[in-house]
């Protein structure tokens, strides 16, 4: 029987897992098309992109796939994010002339990549019930959800009990094991930079794989690996064919 991939599979098919970080974003515009299509091509196994929720005019919610709060720093407008409707925003450029997709796009695209996966961070809140609704309407794409706002994964958890999960942590903090639990989360995503031989001890003892951000050079990837960590996210997956799937 044919079998829908999981993100649990994609953990398994790899030890240590490059996921493109906003695609491939040191080399095309982050969260552009173009940067997703490239870190496939490179071989990624896992996209991680950002959402948002904006509106449209006639006032229906849609997540928007962009980091900052803000327009500013990779496009050719100004403002806030959530001051624009659908509609104004498909008139802004980032850099290249690129347009920012919407989460349908990337879908659409990873509809033609069934190997690959894509990590959904959770950027602005109240997102957790249109999110809910995005993967119940495509439930052939491995997602993993994740997010700063646990509150928001909590809420996702209500909604749907089945869809891996994984907290952000941007510092240490003693709890990081208790939360992953609470949430009956997959994995557990941090930054590289609160990563110690004894703090990996600790998440260890969760037995959840836990991937680090943001990691470019091997070398630096090839130390948390020997600490016992599953993966990382990278603007520049072109760094590490050595764990590239193709
Ligand atoms: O999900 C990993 C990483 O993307 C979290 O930080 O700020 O790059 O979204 P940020
Ligand atoms: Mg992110």
């Amino acid at each position: 029987m044919y079998k829908i991939m999981t993100i649990n599979d994609l953990f398994h098919r790899s030890d240590f897992l490059i996921i493109g970080h906003r695609g491939a974003a040191g080399l095309a515009p982050e969260n552009t098309m173009d940067s997703f299509r490239l870190a496939i091509e490179l071989g990624c196994p896992l996209l991680e992109l950002d959402v948002q929720r904006i509106y449209s005019e006639d006032g229906t919610p849609r997540l928007v796939v962009f980091h900052d709060d803000t327009v500013d720093r990779t496009t050719n407008a100004k403002g806030l994010i959530a001051g624009f409707s659908v509609e104004a925003l498909n008139k802004v450029r980032c850099t290249n002339d690129l347009p920012i997709p919407m989460l349908e796009d990337v879908i659409g695209l990873l509809a033609e990549h069934p190997n690959v996966g894509l990590n959904i961070e959770l950027k602005s809140k109240e997102t957790a019930g249109l999110i809910a609704q995005t993967i119940q309407a495509n439930p052939h794409i491995p997602v993993l959800i994740s997010s700063f706002h646990h509150d928001e994964l909590a809420q996702f958890r209500q909604l749907d009990n089945a869809t891996p999960v994984a907290p952000l942590f941007a510092r240490w903090r003693e709890d990081i094991n208790d939360i992953a639990t609470n949430l009956d989360a997959s994995a557990i995503n941090i930054a590289a930079t609160s990563v110690s031989a004894m703090r990996m001890q600790i998440l260890l003892e969760s037995k959840l794989p836990v991937f680090a951000y943001t990691v470019n050079a091997p070398s630096k990837a090839e130390k948390l690996r020997q600490l016992g960590l599953r993966g990382i996210f990278t603007d520049r997956p072109d760094k590490f064919d050595l764990y590239l799937l193709n």
